[in-house]
């Protein structure tokens, strides 16, 4: 009776793998910043263009469109040097002791380098395409011949590409009253952090404006996430810490982002793993740049004035 009932099981278990969806499935929605467009907007997966549902008539009829300012970020961009310099040295203590997931890892690939250092990727470049041509569809009337375009960046070389990139969407027969259009550097409005000293000087450079991170980087949630990621590898647990695991993590979202493929380095992480990780990395951004301390947001008023001003202007102008 035993032998007949083997090849059944077996039967189960090839079925089991083949419905099993793969590992990014699950965990997509935690990438946070990582996440891809995609993300938030699924129709863009068949339909690059597509304004969503209900985008026709989002506009009533006594509603006229004077003037779009958009704060965009930049599109999908590499990993910056210091994660590239982590993703390395992790990668290379698994080609050193090559066991159990480590031996599908270590067969991975390396091959981002420290000079891609946070530029943009192709896959960027069509975002902000696509993201302009979205933008135009939705006020046609704004995105006319003849009207004012200005495009301002920081002088971030992913920041200065995407805004070319999105110029480039729009098309090269839109005349925008006869100049082509240049993109505007100008930090002090865009990288407002950068140029406040209370910021710089209370979050920026102090170390103890993070010790809520760190707190976190050694509690029992990561504590769990480092014992399980160092048993899959078959690494020692003092190999491992919070930083490393964090890069693993995030190469899983950047091969997602950058080259529509589940990575390997997806299937170290099951999606409580991701919780803990998506935590992490919020923990970091809301003391950061969030509500963490009030000159976070007091640094960004220089833009949010210039918005405000320059849509004042335009109703001013309209009367
Ligand atoms: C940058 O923007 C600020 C705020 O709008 C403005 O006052 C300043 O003149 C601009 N600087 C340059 C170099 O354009
Ligand atoms: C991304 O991969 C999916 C699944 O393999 C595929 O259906 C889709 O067409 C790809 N998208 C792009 C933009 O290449």
């Amino acid at each position: 009776a035993a032998a007949a009932m083997a090849p059944r099981r077996e039967a189960a278990l090839v079925l089991l793998l083949l419905v099993l969806p793969p590992a990014s499935a699950g965990l997509s929605g935690y990438f946070g910043t990582k996440s891809r467009y995609e993300e938030v907007n699924p129709h863009l997966l068949s339909d690059p263009l597509s304004l969503g549902p209900g985008a026709g008539g989002s506009l009533p009829a006594s509603c006229a469109p004077l003037q779009l300012r958009a704060v965009l970020r930049h599109g999908t961009r590499y990993p910056t040097a210091g994660q590239v310099r982590r993703l390395g040295e992790l990668h290379s203590r698994l080609l050193r002791r090559a066991a159990g997931a480590a031996a599908a890892l270590a067969d991975w690939p390396m091959w981002y380098e420290e000079s891609l250092d946070g530029r943009l990727a192709p896959q960027g470049r069509r975002d902000m395409e696509q993201l302009a041509r979205r933008m135009a569809a939705r006020f046609p009337a704004l995105f006319a011949a003849r009207r004012r375009l200005a495009l301002a960046s920081s002088s971030k070389h992913r920041c200065l590409q995407s805004g070319a990139a999105f110029r480039r969407g729009l098309g090269p027969t839109l005349d925008f009253g006869g100049d082509e259009v240049e993109v505007e550097v100008n930090d002090s409005l865009m990288r407002f952090f950068d140029h406040c000293a209370k910021f710089v000087a209370l979050v920026e450079d102090n170390d103890a404006a993070m010790c809520q991170v760190n707190t976190f980087k050694e509690g029992p949630e990561m504590k769990k996430v480092l014992e399980k990621v160092a048993s899959a590898l078959c690494l020692p647990v003092e190999e491992l810490n919070a930083d490393l695991v964090q890069v693993a993590f995030l190469t899983c979202s950047y091969e997602l982002a950058i080259k529509n493929v589940t990575s390997p380095w997806c299937s170290l992480f099951s999606e409580e793993d991701a919780k803990v990780l998506e935590y992490l990395n919020d923990l970091k951004q809301y003391w950061k740049r969030g509500y963490g301390y009030d000159i976070n947001s007091r640094s960004s008023c220089i833009l949010f004035q210039d918005i405000f001003q320059h849509l004042d202007k335009a109703v001013e102008e309209s009367k």
